[in-house]
């Protein structure tokens, strides 16, 4: 693998993209960036925050890189989510596949997402019957949280440490 492209909205699969940079020694581009600096088939990782369960940029680089290792950024405990969940979302074909919590911050949330966040917020504020999951999920919105740390990056530095031992061998 050679390089890390990623999609942020609001800088935590950013943040994930640049540690995972240093770990593993390799460039990291934004979809945008990565039409400019890669060859199309380039071997790579992708990073894309997951918004109803789609991860973002996904579809821009299938086609044109030879993607080896997927990871969703979202904001859903890890408990919950399954990489299997983001495969079949993403209709995802044998390609290694995570989840990788990141965090929430509606401050950074600009235009229609911002609206729909802020939209979300307020009727679980005015519901009547929250369960402990709805008053925990509120609090971490409203607050707003970053669960990004390198030690997050394991199984990705595994994919790409296993990927670069079958170049050598
Ligand atoms: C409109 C919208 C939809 C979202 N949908 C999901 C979701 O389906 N699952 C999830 O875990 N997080 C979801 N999130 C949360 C983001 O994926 C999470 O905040 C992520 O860390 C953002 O990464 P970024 O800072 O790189 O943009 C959603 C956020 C927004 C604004």
């Amino acid at each position: 693998m050679e390089a890390i492209i990623y999609e942020s909205n609001t800088g935590f699969t950013q943040k994930y993209a640049k540690l995972l940079s240093l770990e593993a020694d390799m460039p990291a581009y934004t979809v945008k960036e990565a039409k400019k600096e890669l060859k199309k088939g380039t071997e790579v990782v992708f990073l894309g925050w997951i918004m109803g369960g789609k991860i973002s940029g996904f579809k821009k680089v299938k086609h044109r890189y030879k993607v080896k290792c997927v990871a969703g950024v979202g904001m859903d405990n890890p408990k919950n989510q399954t990489g299997e969940y983001l495969v079949k979302k993403n209709r995802i074909k044998n390609i290694p596949t995570y989840y990788l919590q990141g965090g929430f911050n509606m401050a950074r949330l600009t235009g229609v997402y911002g609206f729909m966040m802020r939209t979300m917020l307020k009727s679980l504020r005015m519901s009547k019957n929250k369960t402990k999951d709805d008053i925990q999920f509120e609090k971490m919105i409203s607050k707003g949280f970053d669960k990004v740390k390198k030690e997050n990056l394991q199984l990705i530095m595994y994919e790409i440490n296993k990927a670069r031992q079958n170049k050598a061998d």
